[in-house]
């Protein structure tokens, strides 16, 4: 209908204040969305707890294969990491997101579509952009970068109108979580000298704690995309959840860092990326077996690019799409096995193999077999020193 809102729920605090502020404020029916990237919600109890608290329409649905499949492969494919550093789980779920939201406000023939981010951080800028894209007509709605409560005062807004809360769940920190992996921050964190507490890792062992015998595992691609582990075949979701579990109990997957926002501060964010990492780490060494030197090479500063879009929200472009082109043709022979040793929190690849290597043992061996015509060195050499001999003749000696 046209009086409505459709608003990203993930059952917390402040999106559920924000059905009844927004019902309040702009006297519109709220329909709300709760989606499950794999950040373990309880979908069911969200779906209540909104119908309870007054929205009028509320849809809860599973979207961790096409999340995977549609953002996280790609985003692995090109390198993305931004900052060479954070894998984006977090960046890569709010276009997903906004795209769901924004299908549901068109059933709805909804005016406008809200998000429960705050006014200082990067996913405003992503909801906010990527319906610009999707629907450039569409109000967005941010409750949050509006109503200018503390905390407390959230509480009590809640309690006034009996709005059910679940306040026991929630820990000193902001965590946003998905299958790619746990974003961490704010409590005691924005002090960027005090360690990581142990408490806010949820998915890694430290590792002090983790086994004091090495883990090996294989993963194997096909054309960029891992497709199994130790040899078992498994869709996405799947595969990746297998693997967060084998490499965060080696102790694989924390990122301590700081990084720059698009909004232009600086900020202190702890991940957890178990699978991230490990799956990153397994593709750059098939890659580098598989392309040449100066495929790599541009695919580096390419992924740093993909990484920014990611990062500063800007998905549904054609900028992205086109890379994500580029990106694509790269990997049309990045296929083959590597071989991860994961021990006490490192990740070492210990073994790569493919069919469409460029990697050629007869060409590289310094034992019998060499192929390798080393008189023809001398005249390359000739040539390829041709330019340096020549000044040096002419100029003098360079220091
Ligand atoms: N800094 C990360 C990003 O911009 C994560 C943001 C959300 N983090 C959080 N702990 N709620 O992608």
């Amino acid at each position: 209908m046209a009086d409505t809102i459709v608003l990203a729920y993930s059952g917390g605090l402040d999106t559920s204040v924000a059905i009844r502020w927004l019902q309040e404020r702009y006297e519109a029916g709220i329909a709300t969305l709760t989606m499950d990237l794999g950040g373990k919600v309880d979908l069911e109890a969200a779906r209540q707890r909104a119908l309870q608290i007054g929205a009028t329409r509320a849809d809860v649905i599973d979207v961790r294969e096409e999340f995977i499949t549609e953002y996280v492969w790609p985003a692995l494919q090109a390198g993305a990491l931004y900052e060479g550093v954070y894998p984006l789980a977090t960046a890569l779920g709010r276009p997903l997101i906004t795209k769901h939201l924004v299908r549901i406000a068109q059933e709805e023939e909804a005016f406008a579509i809200a998000h429960g981010c705050t006014g200082k951080g990067n996913d405003q800028v992503r909801f906010d952009v990527s319906a610009a894209a999707l629907a450039p007509k569409l109000q967005v709605v941010a409750p949050a970068r509006e109503w200018n409560m503390t905390r407390d005062e959230e509480i009590a807004y809640a309690l006034a109108r009996d709005i059910p809360l679940d306040l026991n769940k929630r820990s000193s920190y902001s965590v946003d979580e998905n299958l790619w992996g746990r974003s961490i921050e704010a409590g005691d964190l924005e002090d960027p000298w005090v360690s990581p507490p142990e408490e806010a890792y949820a998915w890694t062992v430290s590792a002090a704690a983790a086994p004091d015998q090495p883990r090996e595992v294989e993963i194997t691609f096909r054309q960029g995309i891992p497709i199994a582990i130790d040899g078992q075949e498994l869709g996405g979701t799947a595969l990746v959840e297998l693997m967060n579990d084998i490499a965060g109990a080696n102790g694989v997957g924390r990122i301590d860092h700081v990084e720059n926002r698009l909004v232009g501060i600086k900020s202190r964010e702890l991940y957890e990326a178990p699978a991230a990492i490990a799956l990153h780490a397994a593709h750059r060494a098939l890659e580098g077996m598989c392309l040449t030197k100066e495929q790599s090479r541009f695919k580096d500063r390419l992924g740093a690019e993909y990484a920014d879009m990611v990062y500063n929200g800007l998905w549904f472009t054609a900028h992205r799409r086109d890379l994500d082109a580029y990106v694509k043709s790269t990997q049309t022979h990045v296929s083959g096995i590597v071989r991860l040793q994961l021990f006490k929190g490192t990740c070492t690849v210990v073994g790569r193999k493919s069919d469409e290597s460029l990697y050629r043992h007869d060409l590289a061996t310094y034992d019998k077999g060499d192929s390798f015509d080393q008189a023809a060195s001398v005249g390359f050499i000739q040539i390829f020193g041709l330019p340096v001999r020549t000044q040096a003749e002419v100029q003098g000696q360079a220091d």
